[in-house]
């Protein structure tokens, strides 16, 4: 089991956001891949989700949060994640569904440039919370920068 890694989402930073290889047993029929909360990622899934039918050229996501986990896979086709922690910022592109990133509280995070047919597949460690959520860029800052 991997070990929680704790932070404090005031001073996380991109950097503790990583990209985990899962299992993928392979046969002559296709591959399986599976995912065990507190096994092979480090937290227990309270919530799934999946993001589908994206239209050509739309962004998603354009928000952090205070305490939620996030485990994000492509499922299906590909997408860019761009993390930032108010100081440094980095892209990942996902495109492979063996591959997690690892997504900790206090990043703010953009989702684009999804291929036609993508599937984003979330897993989180907690149920929604609408209050969990930073939506507005200056107010996600002005908390980051006053840890
Ligand atoms: P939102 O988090 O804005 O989506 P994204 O970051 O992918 O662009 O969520 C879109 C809508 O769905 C918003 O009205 C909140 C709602 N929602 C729930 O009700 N429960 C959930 O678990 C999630 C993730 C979203």
């Amino acid at each position: 089991m991997i070990s929680l890694i704790s932070e404090n989402s005031m001073r996380s930073n991109i950097n503790d956001c990583v990209i985990l290889t899962l299992n993928k047993i392979h046969n002559r029929a296709g591959n399986i891949t599976i995912v065990e909360g507190n096994e092979n990622i480090p937290f227990d899934i309270k919530r799934i989700y999946y993001l589908y039918d994206i239209p050509s050229g739309a962004d998603r996501g354009a928000h952090a949060h205070r305490q939620l986990r996030q485990l994000i896979i492509a499922a299906s086709g590909s997408f860019t994640v761009m993390l930032d922690d108010g100081i440094n910022k980095k892209e990942i592109t996902l495109n492979k569904p063996d591959y997690g990133l690892m997504i900790v509280p206090g990043i703010w995070r953009e989702l684009k440039e999804f291929s036609s047919g993508a599937i984003c597949l979330v897993l989180a460690s907690k149920e929604y919370n609408a209050n969990d959520y930073f939506r507005d860029y200056n107010e996600f800052l002005k908390w980051k920068s006053s840890k």
